[in-house]
């Protein structure tokens, strides 16, 4: 078999960037590991920026994102207890979307008219910087696939960067020594916009799926165990981190989905080696506190695409020689945005008295200064995912 393209992962990344490629004229095959109610199944963030809002029209498959999407003007920060609204189109004109990735995902696999091989086993990258070509079994049967280029969109865990030779790969990590424990609750959300909230027993989040489905999130130390919370437990400790108004009018009920996620900053360089390209959470991994991760995988595909589209239609090689370069530059700013919310909002175990203060003096700094504000506005809304 031959493509010019071999698109491994079929998470949103890799949709994405097949369907761009297809409305180019590119000819790309998806592989996917899992099957497609199995990626379905995945329960992930869904704060949208406008840039990923353009990429979904662009690739003709925003209906029902603008049908059902939420268009939301600001967040909300507490701290102690202590509130502020930061309002994006205030500030900067500029908003978010809340939309679920399940829903992304979803949306990408339902537009899509080329080939997707889901239950694609041991999947193998071959001569990556001659003639590459990629193996895979299914049904017991070996297929092999030439092509002229392999994009890695198989996430953290995946193949492709593993594919790379050690000593042509740079790694830069920071694990955070806590984690998110999740709920999902089919309860209307405790307020109009998502609250982000820094409190002395450990961060809080309260998101949203709809107005009758919500996700909230507090912080737990890293190796927690999810079966070690009740709801009710869960509901005492989120009420506990909230001002007293917002615990007071969270409407709680039986979770649908509870699971603890680690929290982990990586970036791996460079994002090309030959003829493969690694586009998303197979090339980096921000903590979800700033709500990078999505969108940094969108900004990733919407580039390779152009670039890979260059390459074939206009014969330049120009866009996927300076791939790697121009999304690095863009997944730093992504990753010290998503560290500097971290920091902001978590409580470490090893931050003394004076840690604290800081945290405290960096809230009120924030709370009392429209530049701040406006800068954090600007990282929120996707200003540097998208530049
Ligand atoms: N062979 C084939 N497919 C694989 C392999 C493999 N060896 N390893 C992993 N995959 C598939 C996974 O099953 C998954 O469906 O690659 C896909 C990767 O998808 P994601 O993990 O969702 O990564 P990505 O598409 O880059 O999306 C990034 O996901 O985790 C969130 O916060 C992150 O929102 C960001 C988004
Ligand atoms: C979510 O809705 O799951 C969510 C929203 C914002 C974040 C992280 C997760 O920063």
């Amino acid at each position: 078999m031959r493509h010019q393209v071999v698109i491994v992962g079929a998470g949103p990344a890799g949709l994405m960037l097949g369907r761009l490629l297809e409305l180019a004229g590119v000819d790309a095959v998806i592989i996917e590991r899992k099957s497609a109610d199995y990626v379905l199944g995945r329960i992930r963030a869904g704060v949208l920026e406008q840039g990923s809002v353009a990429l979904m029209d662009r690739a003709q498959a925003s209906q029902r994102m603008h049908a059902e999407g939420l268009i939301h003007h600001g967040i909300e920060l507490s701290f102690d207890g202590d509130s502020h609204r930061i309002d994006f189109s205030e500030l900067i004109g500029r908003q978010v979307m809340v939309y679920g990735q399940t829903e992304v995902t979803r949306d990408l696999m339902g537009v899509r008219e080329a080939t997707t091989i889901y239950e694609a086993e041991d999947v193998a990258l071959h001569d990556l910087d001659g003639r590459p070509w990629v193996t895979y079994t299914k049904d017991g049967q070996t297929h092999r696939i030439d092509c002229d280029f392999i994009a890695g969109c198989d996430g953290y865990h995946g193949v492709a960067r593993q594919s790379v030779p050690q000593q042509a790969l740079t790694t830069f990590e920071r694990v955070y020594p806590f984690g998110w424990l999740g709920v999902l609750v089919d309860r209307p959300p405790v307020a109009d916009e998502l609250i982000y909230a820094h409190h002395q027993r450990g961060f809080a989040l309260c998101s949203q799926r709809s107005h009758s489905r919500s996700r909230y999130y507090v912080q737990v130390p890293a190796d927690e165990q999810a079966s070690a919370w009740s709801d009710d437990r869960f509901w005492d400790e989120l009420r506990a981190r909230l001002d007293p108004a917002t615990a007071e009018a969270l409407q709680t009920g039986p979770s649908i989905e509870k699971s603890v996620a680690p929290l982990r900053s990586f970036v791996a360089e460079p994002l090309r080696f030959g003829s493969l390209f690694l586009a998303g959470d197979a090339a980096h991994i921000v903590p979800p506190t700033g709500a990078k991760g999505l969108n940094l995988a969108m900004s990733d595909v919407a580039a390779l695409a152009d670039a890979l589209i260059e390459n074939f239609v206009e014969k330049s090689a120009a866009g996927i020689d300076a791939y790697s370069a121009k999304v690095l530059s863009r997944i730093w700013k992504a990753e010290r945005f998503s560290w500097w919310m971290t920091t902001l909002l978590h409580t470490f175990p090893e931050t003394g008295a004076f840690g604290r203060r800081i945290q405290r003096a960096e809230f009120d700094y924030l709370a009392g200064s429209r530049v701040a504000q406006q800068s954090l506005a600007e990282n929120y809304t996707g200003v540097v995912t998208w530049e």
